[in-house]
């Protein structure tokens, strides 16, 4: 591996090997019985979480009226041009939030040129979609509305067919005065998004104190995580989604993988400073076992490919097998609830 200069992400990783490390050895070491006298009693697994946060169980403050609202325009194929597609066609809350495919499918059955990101937990996302053109969810919502891709539609089409429905006039004047427009359709719809979260993975339980929530086997996956770096870029509360990255930081991912499109330009596209070409929101890891396949461009069909290509393009390192077995472990464990059910 190349010698990697100072940088803010290598003092995270310091960080990181403090605050988790540590911990995380107490713990394999008790847990490993090696010593027939260690204390039974565990030390808190941190008071502060360290660089990864559980999901709080509820988002504060959701008016619920707009909440049910959004959630009929979610699965709503209207807001589409030829009514056949709805936000719920691509993003199945019932598997994950994504579509399962590589690329999705819009109207006239024409692909996007991107892999469906889930829509769960995207409320703690500091900007949505892979390059963060959009600056919040009402912002993102009226991407595919708009997408010829997606659903090749525009607000003035979607609006006057919401007004001939009797139902959608009459919910939208109880949650808002001016009715149905633009604005409060993308804010129904936003706030129905903020409220997918999925709190109680099995991590999260460990985070909140409950030490035999994982495995040994997973930790030493989640001290593999952080002690190769990986935590450096997944971090926070959605192991993820707060950061900017390039892909292919010590290799070069697009020349080895080749047809470059628009879509691989990353923040390039928005910015056109070439400091920014391939460079992505880090994507958050949370329910990633539910998501495949893997990346904006969709090439990784499993969890360990995608772990071999990040530990390769990422970090420069080749890693042993079972290593990615242990990291793949770890990151089994952080599929979460909706709604009170297992996802
Ligand atoms: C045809 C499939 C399709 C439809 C329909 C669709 N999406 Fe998406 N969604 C995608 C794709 C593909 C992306 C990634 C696009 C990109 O980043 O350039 C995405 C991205 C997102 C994101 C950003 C997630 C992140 O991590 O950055 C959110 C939130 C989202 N969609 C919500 C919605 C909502 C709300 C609707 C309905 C108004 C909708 N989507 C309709 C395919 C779709
Ligand atoms: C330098 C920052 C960085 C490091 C280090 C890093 N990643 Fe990533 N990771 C990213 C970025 C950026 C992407 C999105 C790449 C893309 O598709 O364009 C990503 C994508 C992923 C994905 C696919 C997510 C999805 O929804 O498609 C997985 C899984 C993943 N990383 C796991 C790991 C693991 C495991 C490690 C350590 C071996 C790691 N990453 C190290 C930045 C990083």
């Amino acid at each position: 591996m190349k010698a990697i200069p100072a940088s803010p992400r290598n003092i995270v990783i310091s960080i990181a090997s403090v605050t988790v490390m540590l911990p995380l050895a107490w713990l394999l070491w008790q847990e490993s019985g090696w010593f027939a006298s260690a204390q039974p009693d565990l030390p808190p697994v941190s008071a502060s979480y360290g660089p990864i946060s559980p999901i709080p169980d509820v988002i504060p403050d959701l008016d619920l009226k707009k909440v049910a609202l959004g959630k009929s325009l979610f699965n709503e194929t209207r807001l589409s041009h030829d009514n056949t597609i709805a936000c719920a066609s691509c993003h199945q809350l019932e598997h994950g939030g994504d579509d399962g495919v590589r690329f999705s499918i819009g109207i006239k059955g024409q692909l996007s040129g991107v892999n469906a990101p889930t829509v769960f937990n995207s409320v703690f996302n500091f900007r949505q979609f892979w390059n963060g053109r959009a600056k919040n969810l009402e912002e993102q919502a009226a991407g595919p509305i708009h997408n010829p891709l997606e659903m090749g539609s525009n607000w003035i089409e979607v609006i006057a067919k919401l007004k001939q429905d009797p139902i959608y006039v009459q919910v939208f004047s109880q949650s808002y005065k001016n009715g149905i427009t633009s604005d409060n359709i993308a804010d129904a719809i936003a706030t129905f998004v903020r409220s997918l979260i999925t709190p109680n993975s099995r991590f999260d339980k460990y985070l909140k104190g409950d030490a035999k929530a994982l495995t040994p086997y997973e930790l030493s996956g989640y001290a593999l995580f952080a002690s190769y770096g990986c935590i450096s870029c997944h971090q926070g509360v959605n192991i993820g989604g707060n950061l900017y990255e390039k892909l292919g930081i010590m290799r070069d991912y697009f020349a080895e993988r080749g047809n470059i499109t628009e879509a691989d330009q990353g923040r390039y596209a928005l910015t056109r400073n070439p400091d920014d070409m391939h460079k992505f929101k880090v994507p958050s890891l949370r329910n990633i076992a539910l998501t495949a396949p893997y990346f904006h461009d969709g090439t990784a069909q499993t969890l360990e490919q995608a772990v071999i290509v990040m530990a390769a393009y990422q970090l420069g390192a080749s890693l042993p097998g079972e290593d990615v077995s242990r990291i793949v472990a770890f990151l089994r464990t952080l599929t979460g609830e909706y709604d009170g059910k297992p996802l």
